[in-house]
């Protein structure tokens, strides 16, 4: 799996909250950043049909580890949601949120000076892609400084005190 992220704390975090969290099965979904696709590799162990989730990452070798082993699933190389289309029912993201410093420049973990910037430009773009009775699912951290949730309603669904932090889920939906 070179270059493709292997699932940490933080992945398996969100996947247990997927678990827990998805109560209908007919949805549409993406999962964002896809990396391993150990969120999408959830969903439909717990009987989501996979033609109905969207795969993305910006990263190349990613996204073509994920085209052979989610041959059902739709694959789709794109910076956020540049070559997204459509209305979704979830939008999940393990976005990178971890602010720069000497020892973190990788593009997995890496969201920027603050951890935010990833997060924030996730957080404008993807209203416009949330169906109306649709939910997001984000990961955060105690060391990701200033998320600008904007007008969306939101809900910490479940925290985990790591070693060195502290990680937050975030269910988010629309008020208009
Ligand atoms: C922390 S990893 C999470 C991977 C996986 N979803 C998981 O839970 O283990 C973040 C992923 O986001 C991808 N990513 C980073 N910036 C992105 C962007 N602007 N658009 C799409 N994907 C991005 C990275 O390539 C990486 O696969």
């Amino acid at each position: 799996m070179y270059g493709v992220y292997e699932p940490a704390e933080d992945s398996y975090f969100l996947s247990e909250i997927l678990k827990k969290q998805i109560k209908t099965k007919d949805i549409k979904v993406i999962d964002m950043g896809s990396g391993s696709g150990i969120q999408s590799q959830t969903l439909i162990n717990i009987g989501i049909d996979p033609k109905q989730i969207t795969l993305t990452d910006i990263n190349e070798k990613v996204i073509n580890y994920l085209k052979q082993k989610f041959s059902k699933s739709k694959i789709i190389k794109s910076n956020l949601f540049s070559n997204i289309k459509g209305k979704y029912d979830l939008i999940i993201f393990n976005p990178p949120y971890l602010p720069d410093n000497k020892h973190n420049k990788q593009k997995d973990t890496s969201g920027g000076k603050k951890g935010s910037e990833i997060i924030n430009k996730f957080l404008i773009q993807a209203h416009k892609y949330l169906s109306k009775n649709g939910k997001i699912l984000l990961l955060a951290s105690n060391l990701t400084k200033e998320v600008n949730f904007l007008s969306y309603k939101k809900r910490l669904v479940a925290t985990k005190k790591l070693f060195f932090e502290e990680l937050y889920v975030y269910e988010l939906w629309k008020t208009k």
